[in-house]
């Protein structure tokens, strides 16, 4: 189990997350994932022992969720963190039995959660500025679990430490992010995290009408981040320490077209046991999930496979910031 050794200027109080909002990515610092990271690795650590040290630390609270967007993992994971911390959830876990089918306004939605009782929002909308916008409602701490094409922070700080625990460190990191990385919004989280660690290059591997955004890539190369444009990942996979899967967003894509223009080229993009056997021994290959057709299933049994442990340490890495945000820390 690595734990990361905090610097003295990066020793951080618990007390600075204490009530605070997870909105962007942006919002954090090198020092404040390096200190989620280093309490993840405390959490799953007393995974086999129930988490002595935290199992109480949201006795008698609720988290309350607020979907509006279809999710296995994080709904389901955000679930199970406030379970082992010893809370409960209540609220919206799916939109489809809600009154959002008869119309109500997300920040109304918000506000009756809130007001049932929760120590903290956890949501996803498909509106852009979604989390933003609820946060300036409430007087709860809200976390984004995904807006829109926008940002999905939470899985950033997951990817993150599971590259972390993989690998033992996130400085002189060459990334690939593959696949549609104009409308998914785990490949902006993932590249501002990225751009806080030493030494960061990231290739963006797409199809032109995929290609990450422009905003995203100005941020980045603000953040001092070496970037490339890729439009085959044979062109780099040598060089890679981490390739990061993503799948094309079909609810997302508005022009048709663009979905039959890559079906011609679909096949240069699919990452399979060949195309990882030509990278480095150590490649460790990502996927935010849920997988269609991007990645091979022969992919799964390589050592190279990282997805499964990236999405298991979702539970840690969302109890760190349950216990972190709003967690009783009498112990
Ligand atoms: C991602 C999402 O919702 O953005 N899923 C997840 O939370 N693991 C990825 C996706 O849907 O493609």
């Amino acid at each position: 189990m690595l734990l990361w050794v905090l610097t003295t200027e990066e020793t951080l109080d618990i007390a600075a997350f204490q009530g605070r909002d997870i909105i962007s990515i942006k919002d954090f610092k090198r020092e404040e994932l390096k200190f989620l990271f280093d309490l993840t690795s405390r959490i799953k650590s007393e995974a086999s022992s129930d988490y002595p040290t935290y199992r109480t630390s949201l006795s008698r609270k609720t988290v309350g969720l607020l979907f509006r967007e279809p999710s296995t993992r994080t709904v389901g994971s955000f679930t199970q963190a406030t379970i082992n911390l010893g809370g409960m959830t209540n609220g919206i876990p799916n939109p489809d039995t809600s009154s959002f089918k008869k119309g109500e306004s997300l920040v109304d939605a918000a506000k009756i959660i809130a007001g049932q009782g929760m120590c903290a929002l956890v949501m996803r909308d498909m509106m852009e500025g979604g989390a933003r916008l609820v946060a300036e409602h409430l007087d709860i701490p809200v976390i984004n679990g995904g807006t829109g094409s926008e940002e999905h922070p939470t899985q950033a700080i997951l990817d993150l430490y599971t590259i972390v625990e993989k690998r033992g460190s996130l400085d002189d990191l060459t990334v690939g992010i593959i696949g549609d990385l104009k409308n998914g919004r785990t490949v902006p989280s993932l590249s501002y995290a990225l751009s806080l660690f030493d030494n960061a290059k990231i290739h963006y591997i797409a199809p032109e009408i995929f290609q990450v955004r422009e905003e995203v890539i100005t941020e980045v190369k603000n953040r001092g981040v070496d970037v490339s444009k890729e439009y085959d990942p044979r062109d780099v996979i040598t060089h890679l320490d981490v390739l990061y899967v993503t799948r094309i967003q079909e609810e997302r894509i508005k022009d048709a077209r663009d979905l039959e223009d890559y079906r011609k080229i679909k096949d240069t993009f699919v990452v399979n046991a060949n195309l990882v056997k030509e990278g480095k021994r150590e490649l460790g290959i990502m996927h935010p999930l849920p997988r269609v057709d991007e990645l091979s299933y022969d992919v799964d049994g390589l050592p190279n496979a990282w997805y499964f442990d990236q999405a298991n340490n979702g539970v840690f890495a969302r109890m760190a910031i349950l216990y972190a945000i709003a967690g009783n820390k009498s112990k």
